[in-house]
Formats: C-alpha cells, structure tokens, sequence
C-alpha cells in the first residue's frame, strides 16, 4: 500500500523494472518498488505495489515477490489490500483482520510439475492465516483503539467489480469482503510455510441496499487513508514476532 514505507527506515529501494525475472505493473496506484527496511535492528522487504491475475499474469508471476521473499530468508508475509464489504455490519474505511480465505479465481500458483525442494504437491490450507498473528493483531489494535473486523476473504478474478447478484452469492457462501488480489500469495506463503496476516481496508459496500457504484479511484482514495494506520499495526507487530 502506498506511503506505508513512511513508517520505516529505507536502506535501498529496488525498483521492479531492476529485478530480473520480475514483471512489471501497469496497474495506476500500485507504485512498483521494493524497500529493503530496517526498524530496531529488525529488518524487512517492503513490496510497494503487487501484482494482478486480471493483468493477464501466470499465477507464478502474481507470486514472485513471495517467492523471492522466502529465498531470502522471509518467514512472515504481512499482506494488506483493499475491498469491498460483504457483511452488512460493516462501513467504508473499516479494516477486517482475514481470519480465512475462498479461492473464486478458477486458478492456483502451485498448478503444474511441484518442486519438492519448496513445498508440497498437495500444501495444508487448515491455517491459512496465522492464529498467533491473528491474537496479536488484536491485542495490538485494541491497545490501540482502533475497531477491527474479523473475517473471510473471497478473491475474485475481476478486473469487473461484481453485480448486486454476485455480491449476494459472495456473502451466502460464506465471505466478509471481496477482492482481486491476496488469495494466491497466501497459497504461496503457505506452500512455503510463511505465517501469514493480511488487513483489508473496506474501500466501497457489496451490501444490499447500500451497494453504490465502484471506481479503482475510490478505491484508490479510501485504502490511502489507512495506509499508514495498517503500517502502524505491522510495524508493532514485527516488534514483537522477531
Ligand atoms: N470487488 C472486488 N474487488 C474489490 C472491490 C470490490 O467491491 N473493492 C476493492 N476491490
């Protein structure tokens, strides 16, 4: 999310453009960089910007920058993004904790010949995301009074946002917010055994009677204005996991 790096010390900046292998990212307000960050003498990857399935990317080119994280030695992969609201509690600009997620996007990153050295042909999905994460993000959002959602996340294929009809399918199977991205980084992340937490921000309703029209600039202005929020809630919790 943009202007979350703000929140930390930058030791050098990689634009993707200069990683090999790496696709590059059209998509307006997804920045395209990685951060190496330090804080406390803890140290990180920040990826500004990811990469979309509806871009017309392979799966394995949306994971990279998970893949690349854990050759570097990365065991948690702390993921934010932004989306449409299902539960009809909730408002534009809430954040929800993902406490599970559905994958609508008919494809996997780990489709084709499994590479034994990285994970297994067939990767446990019962902890998605990380319970001890989840626990710490709550005390850590509670101390600091900041109300928080808790979850499932269904990711859609997009790039269409949905119908009244689709988002009422979204919510009977079972899903608190929607979006087109997520879903095949924690697939990723788990098959590399990462823990995993992600935060959404709540950018426009899917909720009956409330749905109004959606644009990747609404979503754009609303996820900005919690960017640093969410950034402050990582950054306590990487105190403590490290
Ligand atoms: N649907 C799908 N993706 C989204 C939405 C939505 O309503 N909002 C933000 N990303």
């Amino acid at each position: 999310m943009a202007d979350a790096a703000s929140e930390f010390e930058i030791i050098q900046k990689i634009p993707y453009a200069d990683i090999p292998g790496f696709p590059t990212t059209g998509v307006k307000g997804h920045r395209g960089q990685l951060s190496l960050i330090k804080d406390a003498n803890k140290s990180g990857l920040l990826f500004e910007g990811r990469f979309h399935y509806y871009e017309g990317l392979t799966m394995q080119q949306v994971t990279a920058p998970v893949l690349l994280a854990y050759l570097c030695g990365v065991r948690y992969l702390l993921l934010t993004n932004a989306s449409g609201g299902l539960n009809p509690s909730f408002e534009i600009g809430d954040i929800m904790l993902v406490e599970d997620q559905i994958n609508l996007m008919g494809d996997s990153p780990l489709r084709g010949p499994n590479d034994d050295s990285l994970g297994p042909r067939f990767p446990d999905m019962t902890e998605a995301f990380s319970k001890s994460l989840i626990k710490k993000l709550i005390r850590i959002a509670k101390e600091e009074n900041l109300p928080l959602h808790r979850g499932v996340y269904v990711g859609v294929h997009g790039p269409s946002f949905e119908t009244p009809a689709e988002y009422r399918f979204l919510r009977i199977i079972g899903a608190d917010a929607v979006g087109m991205s997520t879903v095949p980084e924690v697939i990723m992340a788990r098959y590399l055994n990462l823990e995993v937490s992600c935060l959404c921000v709540i950018t426009d309703l899917g909720v009956e009677g409330r749905t109004v029209q959606v644009s990747h600039d609404d979503v754009l202005k609303e996820s900005s204005k919690k960017a640093k929020l969410i950034a402050r809630l990582y950054k306590r919790l990487l105190h403590e996991i490290f």
